[in-house]
């Protein structure tokens, strides 16, 4: 069975960390019922839906897949790049002590989830605003010996590596060529985005299926011609925050 952990959206969103977008006001009516939307989508799709409290004071709280990495049997809880987000952390520790052995990312260290892209046991780590060096390094050390080569990726022009690549299907991925080498992923073929979509790059695979925001609907295009089977969702109040499908759950096997 799949579990999926999501957090409702804080009151406090309209102070959500910004890197590469502009703020404007965001609907808290609407940006909750989209991610009910969402989790609709993900419980469609077969997934057992566990939230975690919501945190009045912590904006970009509905951002989970940050704070943790969870791999085979083990959860790695991070330590996120962005000061304000670092308590996000010890809710879904907490959440995740019943499914997981805990392992944790430690100063100097950091990492956000988000830059975090598993192909099979291949893990590449994109070195962005939030993740170092030094934490790529920990993460490296702690899954090495579990069986899984972890590869530090250069990016550019966005938050999060899964901003610029996310896996559509076992070995096709979807890419910003502008914001990442695809060269560096090794045996996949890839579906570029659009150029009038350069947010595009983001697409959560839950088993033979993607869920994938409507608000791209020219990269949405290209993923039906290859016959990837896509739940569409409209989380256009939540990209506001600069969010992604990806980064609004934690997704693993129970
Ligand atoms: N607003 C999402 C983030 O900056 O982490």
């Amino acid at each position: 069975m799949l579990t999926a952990i999501t957090r409702e959206v804080s009151p406090s969103i309209d102070r959500c960390e910004l890197t590469h977008r502009q703020r404007v006001p965001i609907d808290l009516n609407l940006a909750r019922s989209q991610h009910r939307e969402y989790e609709d989508a993900l419980a469609g799709l077969g997934c057992r839906i566990v939230r975690v409290p919501l945190e009045p004071d912590l904006p970009d709280s509905v951002f989970v897949e940050d704070t943790a990495v969870v791999l085979g049997n083990l959860a790695v809880i991070t330590r996120p790049g962005a000061e304000s987000r670092r308590p996000e952390t010890a809710s879904v520790a907490e959440a995740l002590r019943g499914y997981r052995e805990l392992a944790f990312i430690e100063e100097p260290g950091t990492l956000d989830g988000g830059d975090v892209l598993h192909v099979g046991a291949r893990v590449y780590v994109g070195l962005s605003g939030r993740t170092n060096e030094a934490g790529a390094e920990q993460l490296r050390r702690l899954l090495m010996p579990r069986g899984y080569s972890v590869t530090s990726v250069p990016m550019e022009g966005c938050l999060h590596l899964k901003s610029a690549a996310a896996l559509v299907t076992v070995c096709v991925l979807l890419v910003n060529p502008e914001r990442v080498d695809p060269g560096v992923f090794e045996g996949l073929s890839f579906v570029h985005v659009d150029p009038a979509e350069p947010d595009a790059a983001n697409a959560l695979r839950i088993g033979g299926d993607i869920i994938f925001p409507a608000h791209h609907p020219r990269t949405l295009e290209k993923l039906l011609e290859r016959r990837i089977r896509v739940t569409t969702v409209d989380v256009s109040e939540l990209a506001k925050a600069e969010a992604g499908v990806t980064c609004m759950s934690l997704v693993f096997t129970t």
